[in-house]
């Protein structure tokens, strides 16, 4: 595996297979990988005959009283578990390679109808800093399929969006989430967890797969579903963001029957901010419910 840091080698490499037309898959990642990373990866390998991974902590999402400083950051066991599973290419760029004129005053790519809701609502500027690195990192690796996490599902969302409106030439993989035997998400953020804490962060789950389990059986009151959710997950002891029931394609509010639907919530425990989702079929006739907790 090579170790890529700049933009020029990374296009002399990417141009190299182009040129052997060789199928490139792509995983771009914020490093401090897990298993979940390396599922990613894994299903990577099944799209491409070259493997690029980036591993990246981009400043441009994250707010001014959010992580980044502290999220962690482990490139050296990164590197190690990257080779470990065959990747061609590690790409770790510095973030004046990325943005050599600075994170401020640059070219933005926003989705303005999906950025501001569920976990936009509370992280303004997040899913523009992400759709913005993800469309440079696409324009530098030009892979035919590059594979996101549905854990952040919104996310996915956006980026299936971004490429569809921005007509960029690559197929976008969403891959299953990798949950811990007691169903909590994998998730670097997972570390800021106490003993405590991480004995009680698979309620989130739990009040996920209580919602689906409900939207499955026909039940249609989309309301007292997210109520119920919200009120699980107070319970236990998070400070709830948002537990929401939304269209699976599209993130709009539910309705119809007999509709693919998917539950998101966002929570924090202490200092983690933990998020994940469940999709289903909702069975029922979906009642219409006042978005907003
Ligand atoms: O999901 C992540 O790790 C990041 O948001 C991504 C897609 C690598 C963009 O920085």
């Amino acid at each position: 595996m090579r170790t890529i840091t700049t933009i020029a080698e990374l296009r002399e490499t990417v141009r190299e297979w182009r040129l052997a037309r060789e199928s490139i898959a792509f995983v771009p990642t914020m490093g401090n990988l897990h298993a979940g990373h390396a599922s990613l990866v894994g299903a990577a390998h099944l799209h491409g005959r070259r493997v690029v991974a980036s591993v990246f902590v981009n400043p441009l999402q994250f707010g001014p009283n959010e992580d980044f400083a502290a999220y962690p950051r482990t490139p050296d066991e990164d590197s190690q578990l990257l080779e470990g599973l065959g990747a061609d290419v590690l790409f770790l760029p510095k973030v004046e390679e990325m943005y050599p004129k600075g994170t401020t005053g640059s070219t933005i790519v926003d989705v303005p109808e999906l950025s501001g809701i569920l976990c936009g609502a509370f992280r303004p500027g997040h899913f523009q800093g992400v759709a913005t690195v993800v469309v440079k990192l696409l324009n530098l690796v030009q892979p035919d399929v590059a594979i996101f996490g549905e854990k952040d599902y919104q996310q996915l969302t956006i980026i299936r969006v971004s490429v569809e409106d921005l007509c960029l030439p690559v197929k976008i993989v969403g891959a299953p989430t990798v949950r811990a035997d007691d169903g909590l998400a994998l998730s670097s953020r997972n570390r800021y967890l106490d003993a405590d804490e991480r004995a009680r962060a698979p309620q989130l789950y739990r009040a996920l797969d209580r919602a689906r389990r409900r939207l499955e059986s026909g039940d249609g009151d989309v309301a007292d579903i997210e109520r119920e959710g919200v009120e699980a997950l107070k319970a236990a002891g998070f400070r709830p963001d948002y537990f929401e029931v939304r269209m699976a394609e599209t993130l709009a509010r539910p309705r119809g029957h007999n509709v693919d639907v998917v539950v998101l919530a966002a929570a924090r425990l202490s200092r983690a901010r933990l998020i994940d989702n469940l999709q289903c079929r909702a069975a029922g006739e979906l009642q219409e419910a006042v978005s907003g907790h």
